[in-house]
């Protein structure tokens, strides 16, 4: 399939809902634009995007979605700069990745002039939607799911592909404060713990709705064995500073490839932050809490950009991290988002125009 824009059947909607959005104050991922993007796998092959107005999807009852939760989605932003010119932040890893998730789903492999030139004619027609206010942008959720029918525990016949944008604000509010996992997983080797397939992050809910009700915001994800090592935090990779150096831990079956994380690590090389990407336990991240080494931690994915945690529980014990004035976080942040806003040189050329 070769899609151009302009092959794209686009139906506007009569009744544009952009005048009861309040763009001052936008919470995240709860506004939806006028319209989506939607294009149908069915007879062995994806068919013709369309862009119709946001409307709910109508599905059988026995739609594999429900029971067999066959899903992969991927979370993107763009930034309209002082002149009104709309920047995405690597979106062609968004689409390699979407691909890599749904390979792992038995998800057919979706062509990259869908995804590229339905979201750009999607943002054409939404343009308005995406807000222009310090720490806004509007969110993109690329996503595909099984539509086909049949209670049979096996791959779906037919899929959807959507795009559907959310005008948003910040995604956490303040710093966070998180809870080591000693019980629960999210992933585990040879499973999905690397794809973006929704059910990761449903099985995540219930451990984290545990660590609320013991005063935690987020859950630091440990490896499946012996919950001996830091793998991610909530739904996004994990940064540790010890004394100068930020570590992370290495992507495996059970670290999902972050684009954030991948982009932090290469600025931190260009600035010359010291950098490891290795595995990194616990008990290394207690001791330096107890010896006042662990200087900085935070999460890092699409949404938060960089989310800032002031302290760990651990053991029933908790831990705090100290308030330093100049932290990696803060300048990190400031340096990937002047890039997506276009407020910065891009010397990695991540930024790309609609
Ligand atoms: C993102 O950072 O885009 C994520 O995937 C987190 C999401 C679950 C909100």
């Amino acid at each position: 399939m070769n899609t151009l824009m302009s092959d794209i059947k686009i139906t506007r909607t009569k009744t544009t809902k952009i005048h009861d959005v309040d763009f001052d104050n936008l919470n995240f991922g709860r506004t939806f634009s006028d319209h989506m993007l939607v294009c149908d796998y069915k007879d062995g092959k994806w068919q013709s995007p369309e862009i119709v107005p946001y409307q709910p999807i109508v599905l059988d009852p026995s739609a594999k979605i429900f029971h067999y939760g066959q899903s992969v989605f991927e979370g993107m932003k763009a930034y309209k700069d002082a002149n009104d010119s709309v920047w995405l932040f690597r979106p062609l890893e968004n689409f390699k990745r979407l691909n890599i998730s749904s390979k792992r789903l038995a998800i057919p492999e979706l062509p990259e002039d869908i995804f590229m030139e339905g979201l750009k004619a999607l943002l054409k027609v939404d343009s308005n939607w995406i807000p222009k206010k310090e720490g806004s942008s509007l969110y993109i959720r690329p996503f595909i799911f099984a539509s086909g029918n049949g209670f049979h525990a096996s791959p779906a016949d037919q899929y959807k592909f959507v795009i559907a944008l959310a005008p948003s604000g910040a995604y956490f509010s303040g710093k966070v404060k998180v809870l080591i996992e000693e019980t629960y997983s999210r992933s585990a080797n040879g499973g999905v713990g690397f794809a973006k397939a929704g059910g990761n992050y449903a099985g995540q809910f219930y451990p984290t709705q545990l660590a609320v009700e013991k005063g935690y915001q987020q859950v630091i994800w440990t490896d499946d064995t012996n919950h001996e090592y830091i793998e991610e935090a909530g739904a996004m990779n994990i940064f540790i500073r010890i004394n100068d150096t930020l570590i992370t831990g290495p992507t495996s079956d059970r670290i999902l490839d972050g684009i954030t994380r991948k982009s932090i690590i290469d600025i931190a090389k260009r600035e010359g932050i010291p950098v490891e990407v290795r595995k990194i336990t616990v008990s290394e991240v207690v001791n330096a809490a107890k010896d006042g080494s662990l200087k900085e931690m935070f999460g890092a994915g699409t949404a938060a950009v960089v989310s800032p945690i002031s302290g760990f529980g651990y053991k029933g014990i908790d831990y705090d991290l100290p308030e330093l004035k100049d932290t990696y976080a803060t300048f990190i942040k400031k340096y990937i988002t002047d890039i997506q806003t276009n407020k910065s040189d891009d010397p990695f050329g991540w930024r790309v125009k609609m």
